[in-house]
């Protein structure tokens, strides 16, 4: 069984307050929260106002995946949003340890995130200083894209390596994940699945959720 983190970038943003509800109120563990630069991807979603205020109703963990240049920039401005785990993205942190570093200074938990191009060896000499790594399952930036399937090995790579370690590093992935997959993730050894347009374009996203975390 993993943590199920429903994206609310796939939420009806004129009813995200009673999205939010739905979300406090299913079988789901944490909100998934995508902030877009128009930088480093090409999309431009939400940022600090709107995080802000999902965080005055929400009851669960804030989760947020940040697909921005330069992330270290916002840490404390993310942790005073109500960020509780901070996730940047590999490829757009050049002093990466010391991001992480400032991530758990201000007490979240700290993320890194990896484009499906990015092997998980490069991470092989931080998994240790790592709370959790995003495997990106798409290229960043879009909800409601398919799955790539080479994310399974990267899965089990990770896995190894984290064993090998020693580490308590969560796997999360991030992409076209939905009930056909899921089963195939945990069994690789995902432990947190993000799930957007899978919940939210569902006739019944609580049942959805619910669905996914019976697997
Ligand atoms: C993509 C985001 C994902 C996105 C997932 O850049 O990081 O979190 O919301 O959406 P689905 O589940 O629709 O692929
Ligand atoms: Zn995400």
């Amino acid at each position: 069984m993993a943590l199920i983190a429903p994206s609310i970038l796939a939420a009806d943003f004129l009813n995200l307050e009673r999205d939010c509800k739905m979300v406090n109120e299913s079988a789901a563990d944490w909100f998934h929260l995508d902030v877009m630069d128009g930088l480093f991807v090409p999309n431009i979603s939400f940022g600090l106002p709107v995080i802000e205020a999902i965080n005055r109703i929400a009851t669960k963990t804030l989760d947020v995946h940040l697909m921005i240049e330069k992330p270290e920039r916002y840490v404390k401005d993310f942790k005073a949003a109500g960020a509780d785990v901070l996730t940047v993205h590999y490829e757009a942190s050049t002093h990466l340890h010391r991001s992480l570093q400032a991530i758990k200074a201000e007490g979240m938990k700290a993320g890194v995130a990896l484009n499906p191009h990015t092997s998980v060896q490069v991470l092989e000499d931080t998994i240790q200083d790592i709370d959790l790594v995003c495997l990106m399952s798409v290229n960043p930036g879009f909800g409601g894209q398919k799955f790539i399937e080479r994310t399974y090995d990267k899965i089990r790579k990770l896995k190894s390596m984290i064993t090998a370690a020693g580490s308590n590093t969560l796997i999360e992935i991030d992409g076209g994940v939905n009930n056909n997959n899921a089963p195939k993730l945990i069994e690789a050894g995902a432990d947190v699945l993000v799930a957007g347009s899978f919940v939210f374009k569902s006739d019944n996203p609580t049942a959805t959720i619910a669905d996914l975390k019976s697997h």
